[in-house]
């Protein structure tokens, strides 16, 4: 029920907010990072301990709810349509560890496959944000100054990709065919016309692309192109966008309503349908043959 969503949204903001305490008070210098696949590809202890202590809270909390997260899945493992939370504990493991402060924990129940609650805090920025599915997204900063602040914000025109401020992401695979789609695509996207590139105003990697949702929700960027994250680094931030009058397509041409685990998404800010659609396939033709 509404109800019980909002419950759960209640105690995944209070185990948010430790996981954030944990974040602060681990020392990102002295912590000790493993590499996954390559160098660029990191988990820190503080990562593992975050995801302990927030799967054993929901686990005694809500015992009949199922678990997928970042650093105890196991490949091949599925979201099933039974109520699920999905948790990355630190999204931004790279900013993380040099200390650059856009790091999130970002934490989801999916029903059905389907995000119905999201919450991400950045404990360094202080910002938190919410939503529960069919009952608005909210911002809470660390003054005070905004406490709950609805970002269904009434929606700007979004005539073109032309004047965009797009997020993209590196990923951590630097090599083979998706490195060459995210290189080319960058230059594409940030050419001039009379070169047949878009020309947006600009691209960004934040480098948490649980973040980047919640930018594009807010409207402080129009557009996040990303194939390759995971379930846990969008879950949160889907619910969120959608909250907030965005809306989310494949990063990939032709699919208009990805699955939360198909790894590729086009995340777009609020504005009428047509014009987000129009953006959509005007991304969509610059990629060519291009695919993730
Ligand atoms: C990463 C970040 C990054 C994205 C990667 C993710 P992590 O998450 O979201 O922006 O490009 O694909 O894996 O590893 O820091 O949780």
């Amino acid at each position: 029920s509404e109800k019980t969503l909002r419950e759960i949204r209640d105690s995944l903001v209070d185990i948010a907010r430790n996981a954030g305490q944990m974040m602060i008070n681990a020392d990102p210098s002295v912590c000790t990072s493993d590499t996954k696949k390559n160098t660029s590809d990191r988990v820190t202890e503080t990562d593992k301990a975050i995801e302990k202590m927030v799967h054993s809270r929901l686990q005694s909390a809500y015992p009949n709810i199922d678990f997928l997260g970042e650093e105890t899945f196991k490949v091949g493992q599925k979201l099933s349509d039974k109520p699920t939370f999905v948790c990355d504990p630190i999204d931004g493991t790279l900013n993380f560890i040099h200390g650059f402060p856009n790091t999130a924990v970002s934490l989801a129940l999916t029903v059905a496959k389907k995000p119905v609650v999201g919450v991400i805090y950045n404990p360094f920025r202080g910002d938190l944000y919410t939503a529960v599915k069919g009952q608005g997204a909210y911002l809470t900063t660390a003054s005070g100054r905004t406490h709950n602040l609805p970002i269904r914000s009434t929606p700007a025109a979004l005539p073109s990709l032309n004047g965009c401020l797009v997020a993209l992401e590196w990923g951590s695979e630097r090599q083979g065919p998706n490195w060459d789609l995210r290189t080319s695509m960058s230059q594409t996207l940030l050419s001039s016309r009379s070169t047949g590139g878009a020309m947006v105003h600009s691209i960004r990697s934040s480098g948490s692309a649980a973040l980047d949702f919640c930018y594009v929700a807010a409207g402080q960027m129009d557009l996040f192109w990303e194939g390759g994250c995971w379930i846990w680094d969008v879950c949160a931030g889907w619910c969120i966008l959608e909250e907030a009058g965005g809306m989310v397509a494949s990063a990939n041409p032709g699919d208009w309503r990805p699955e939360l685990e198909g790894r590729c998404y086009l995340a777009v800010r609020g504005a009428m349908r047509e014009e987000q659609e129009s953006v959509v396939r005007e991304l969509w033709g610059l990629m060519g043959k291009r695919r993730f």
